[in-house]
């Protein structure tokens, strides 16, 4: 068989475990793996000594968006160079309508945002802001190719929040459609009375960003999680809750599990490695988002949780804002724009500290960023492994070699990191999108606008518990 490129000689993760070799490419797809595949006419890519892992998927992002008075600084154009540096091939921004759009108007917008600029392959969530007129707009979504919905139980002030009302029936619709309903689970009535009760200029001067942890208990997340995980037990409707941060939240999903409710969790890596002590240093309101880090025991359920099976994907939730854009908040937490840079930092931090530190294995997070994710989005078989027929998305780092994270030398458009300073090994050397060369020792090769957008017919829960 003829091959246009292959990738030699590295140690490869595929579903079926590793092995040493070569990997065949025929356009943009993988033909063939094997020991020692013909190179005749192919343009070799050197792995030996290499891991040769599926590109990551981070389902999780938000890429220009209007949020808390201003717009997150990384677009199509800084976040997919971004992420491409660290093997990411696929994002999944959400899709929010506009304060009187439609569903289908958000998707276009969003399509807009991504078109010329994207490097990589990309689709969206599409989010329910206003159950009543969308409600009746998700069956023409669904025939539109977009298969994962999303609701937001906070964030009044944007017209983003959902009741529970629209919850309930929103995945009523997700059983009739075989699609999904992403949820951002915090309990809003009981946050509000928490912030303003703090909302005073002596408690502010006290503790400034440190009011962010204060004011959201684990109980904020774990109650709408319950809730919510109620409403998917009571419909069957598949939910997915994005970012969790709790321990009690992984305790939720591991009894719901096991008692068949139709749901699965994400986690953000930076509450694997981060905690809330962030937030009484001087650059404390850098770290806010939404929910807040938590506490070092909170990070060790969640590592546990990607052992034992309630947590199926580590994402990103990059929701970048500079430091100039940090400081509109002048003392006040709830005026600080929620979010940080990640997607650059997504593989090195989660293979550093989970597969180096031996917290996970190395398929292990091939399967949490790669192969989940794409499942459970319904982009599998074509994305999320390393397979026969599927696209040629790969990753090849180094096991050990380390980069320094710094800003300024980054693709973001961040001018900080949460992990400024960290050797970090896990920067891809090679990445190929399609078959295609898009990052070429350490740096972006790629061009703007080449990634495509991705339909989908499906999404689901099934095989996502690895
Ligand atoms: O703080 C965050 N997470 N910003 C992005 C919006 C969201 O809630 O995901
Ligand atoms: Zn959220
Ligand atoms: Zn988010």
């Amino acid at each position: 068989m003829r091959f246009d490129r292959v990738v030699k000689g590295g140690n490869v993760v595929t579903p079926g475990g590793e092995f040493t070799g070569d990997i065949g490419i025929v356009g943009e797809k993988i033909a063939a793996l094997g020991d020692d595949l013909d190179t005749a006419g192919a343009d070799v890519i050197d792995a030996a000594g290499h891991h040769v892992i599926p590109g990551v998927l981070d389902v999780h992002v938000h890429l220009e968006l209007p949020f808390c008075g201003t717009v997150s600084a990384d677009d199509y154009l800084s976040g997919t160079r971004a992420g491409a540096r660290g093997g990411v091939t696929t994002v999944i921004d959400f899709a929010i309508p506009s304060a009187e759009g439609s569903l289908s108007e958000a998707a276009d917008t969003w399509m807009k945002k991504a078109e010329g600029k994207s490097l990589i392959d990309y689709t969206f969530h599409i989010c329910i802001t206003r159950y009543n007129e969308h409600k009746d707009q998700i069956a023409g979504m669904v025939k539109r190719g977009f298969t994962t919905f999303k609701e937001f139980m906070i964030y009044e002030s944007e017209g983003w929040q959902s009741d529970d009302r629209a919850l309930f029936g929103t995945l009523e619709q997700m059983k009739q459609h075989g699609t999904m309903l992403l949820v951002h689970a915090e309990s809003s009535r009981v946050l509000d009375e928490l912030i303003a009760r703090h909302h005073t200029p002596e408690l502010m001067k006290q503790h400034g960003a440190v009011l962010h942890a204060i004011t959201r208990p684990n109980f904020i997340e774990a109650e709408a999680i319950q809730r919510v995980v109620q409403w998917s037990e009571a419909t069957g409707g598949q939910l997915y809750i994005v970012h969790m941060s709790t321990a009690e939240g992984a305790d939720i999903i591991r009894a719901a599990q096991n008692r068949g409710v139709p749901v699965v969790a994400e986690t953000c890596v930076q509450y694997l490695v981060l905690d809330d002590s962030v937030f009484a240093g001087k650059d404390g309101h850098l770290y806010a988002c939404c929910p807040q880090l938590k506490k070092p025991a909170d990070s060790a359920r969640l590592w546990r949780g990607l052992n034992t099976g309630e947590v199926s994907v580590i994402s990103t939730d990059t929701c970048t804002f500079t430091r100039e854009q940090k400081a509109m908040w002048e003392g006040d937490w709830t005026r600080i724009p929620m979010g940080m840079p990640g997607l650059e930092t997504l593989m090195p931090v989660t293979y550093t500290k989970g597969v180096l530190e031996g917290r996970i294995t190395l398929p292990q997070m091939c399967a949490k960023l790669s192969t989940n994710p794409a499942k459970i989005m319904g982009l599998a078989p074509r994305k999320g492994s390393i397979a026969i027929g599927a696209d040629a998305d790969l990753a090849i780092i180094h096991p050990t070699r380390t980069h320094r994270v710094d800003p300024s030398t980054m693709e973001t458009n961040a001018d900080w990191s949460p992990y400024d300073g960290w050797e970090l090994a896990g920067f891809s050397r090679t990445t190929l999108s399609r078959g295609e060369v898009i990052v070429n020792d350490y740096k972006v090769v790629g061009k703007a606008g080449r990634g495509q957008w991705l339909p989908r017919t499906s999404a689901g829960l099934a095989g996502a518990r690895a």
